[in-house]
């Protein structure tokens, strides 16, 4: 399947849930306030990917992103309440210790690059279409 629709109206302020999109795990995370006021206020000069968190969502409450990591592809952990999300809230690798903020960017770790955005598009409120 090319493309699949999301209903994020479900998804709890705090909350994320995993899609699944051409095989590949999908990270849709419904950020609280304080997840986007620290995505926002990172000082670019400071990532290895620099790259702006408005650059990364199209509306703030909603990060998506692909749910693998950069350095070997392992799926970071950060999706449940209970899931270590690293040193900077986002989202943590076992494998080998790759730490990513709430806007999805490497910063600590060997991975090189930042999660990768998938191509979607909203077509309501709180729905989207992946693909
Ligand atoms: Fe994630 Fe190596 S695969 S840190």
């Amino acid at each position: 399947l090319a493309s699949i629709d999301v209903d994020l109206a479900p998804v709890a302020v705090g909350q994320a849930i995993t899609v699944t999109w051409r095989g590949k795990p999908v990270f849709v995370r419904h950020r609280t306030a304080e997840e986007i006021e620290s995505a926002k206020t990172v000082n670019l000069g400071d990532l290895r990917d620099p790259v702006a968190d408005d650059a990364r969502v199209k509306k703030p409450e909603w990060l998506i992103v692909i749910g693998i990591c950069t350095h070997l592809g392992c799926v970071p952990l950060g999706q449940k309440v209970t899931d270590p999300r690293g040193d900077y809230g986002g989202w943590f690798c076992p494998c080998h210790g790759s730490h990513y903020d709430t806007a999805g960017r490497i910063r600590k770790g060997p991975a090189p690059a930042n999660l990768v955005l998938p191509t979607y598009a909203f077509t309501g409120d709180t729905k989207i279409r992946l693909g």
